[in-house]
């Protein structure tokens, strides 16, 4: 198991997504993609990485949304979501898989032919590696057909070099106290924090190196990414902190 994978598996991860999902608000620029799915007609969401299912609160308003999948591979997260999922009146399957495979997905999806759309939010796609995020998307591409669309929201870089966006410096502060207990216990070091403006990544690491980051975006970056895994961009509108891309077979 990597670094990243025992972290995000960390039973203090998973409560912090329970107290915190209830009454987190829908991420700002969110509102692109529930607008989006109102118009896409009848379909079933497929949340990758759902964690503790914050986004449960709107996707559960979508009229259309028929059915919502989520996919994670912490099981004491989607526990957490579970509990959360009480209050969830649409049909929700949590499955317990890592989205690099997707085994579990795959003998779920076979044979069903409903209209799906697959979301990465809250920059779950910029927290893989370079070389995982081709694969992961062509995974992603494989269960597409014609009708169904792809979803990413991508936190922005600034566009001045040297400079961490107000986000990016939101984004680390959030997490720090967090990260106190959590990089203490798996790695019996305190955790520090950079941004690596090499690779645009805002980084938690312990001594022995980084152990979660995550990428910040700009556009053309996306472009190129979605299309190498041979899907097509319909749309990417750029918010106030992040980009939503939207992409086709
Ligand atoms: C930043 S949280 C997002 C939570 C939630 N979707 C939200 O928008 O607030 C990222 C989640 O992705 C999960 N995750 C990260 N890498 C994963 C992987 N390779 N396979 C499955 N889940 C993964 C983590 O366990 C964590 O719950």
């Amino acid at each position: 198991m990597d670094r990243a994978e025992r972290y995000w598996k960390h039973q203090a991860i998973a409560d912090s997504y329970f107290s915190c999902s209830s009454s987190s608000p829908k991420h700002a620029d969110e509102v692109e993609i529930f607008n989006s799915l109102e118009t896409l007609g009848e379909h079933i969401v497929v949340d990758f990485g759902i964690g503790g299912g914050r986004e449960l609160d709107w996707i559960n308003k979508l009229k259309n949304t028929t059915r919502i999948i989520g996919v994670d591979y912490s099981e004491r997260t989607l526990t957490q979501c579970q509990r959360l999922s009480v209050k969830s009146p649409k049909p929700l399957t949590l499955l317990v898989d890592d989205f690099r495979q997707m085994d579990s997905l795959t003998v779920l999806l076979d044979g069903d032919s409903s209209r799906k759309a697959f979301l990465f939010l809250a920059n779950v796609f910029g927290n893989l590696e370079i070389c995982e995020r081709l694969e992961v998307l062509k995974k992603t591409s494989s269960f597409m057909k014609q009708e169904d669309r792809l979803f990413l929201y991508l936190f922005k870089r600034s566009r001045t070099k040297g400079e961490m966006t107000a986000e990016a410096q939101y984004y680390q502060k959030y997490y720090s106290g967090l990260d106190q207990v959590v990089i203490k216990e798996l790695f019996g070091s305190e955790p520090s924090y950079y941004y690596d403006f090499e690779e645009n990544n805002v980084v938690t690491a312990c001594n022995e190196g980084p152990v979660v980051f995550s990428h910040r975006w700009e556009e053309s970056e996306i472009r190129s990414v979605v299309e190498q895994a041979g899907l097509k961009i319909e749309k990417i509108k750029e918010g106030n902190h992040a980009f939503v891309a939207i992409a086709k077979v």
